[in-house]
């Protein structure tokens, strides 16, 4: 079935199985590389995607769910003004080693500071509490989104 939607910010029109999900869609018929594929049953936050501002794992959304929405990667905010502070506030503070957790924990930052809704440090836990990080320990990523915090 086709499936029309907004990613970021240009309209795409795709041909999906209608059970298909949008992790799927965007990593292997669209070639959107920053949304990994982790657990693939909403556990770990590698697959996020701002769905309407809204951050969503991508493995758990049908790609026929997104039909007229508005979906964002890492790659969508490329030259933002907010998202370009939240990746020097990660890379600074040594919060980004294998990478792989890092687009799901930007976008899921972006939209909660975008909202107001980041607002102190236990804000930042509770808004980051469904991104899991192998590497880090959360810490290095806690100071990073602490910078940010106004
Ligand atoms: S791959 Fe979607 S939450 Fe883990
Ligand atoms: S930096 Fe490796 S999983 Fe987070």
């Amino acid at each position: 079935m086709r499936v029309s939607f907004k990613l970021n910010n240009q309209p795409v029109e795709v041909d999906v199985e209608p059970n298909e999900v949008l992790l799927d869609t965007l990593r292997l018929r669209l070639k959107v590389t920053s949304v990994k594929r982790g657990c693939e049953r909403g556990e770990c936050g590698a697959c996020t995607v701002l769905i309407d501002g809204e951050p969503v794992y991508s493995c758990l959304v049908l790609t026929p769910q997104v039909e007229g929405r508005e979906v964002v990667t890492l790659e969508g905010l490329q030259g933002d003004e907010l998202a370009g502070r939240i990746v020097k506030a990660l890379v600074e503070e040594g919060a980004v080693q294998c990478g792989f957790c890092t687009p799901g924990f930007v976008l899921t930052v972006y939209a909660g500071l975008k909202k107001g809704l980041i607002k102190t440090l236990e804000d930042a836990k509770k808004a980051i509490e469904g991104n899991l990080c192998r590497c880090t320990g959360y810490v290095k990523i806690l100071r990073a989104v602490s910078r940010l915090i106004k």
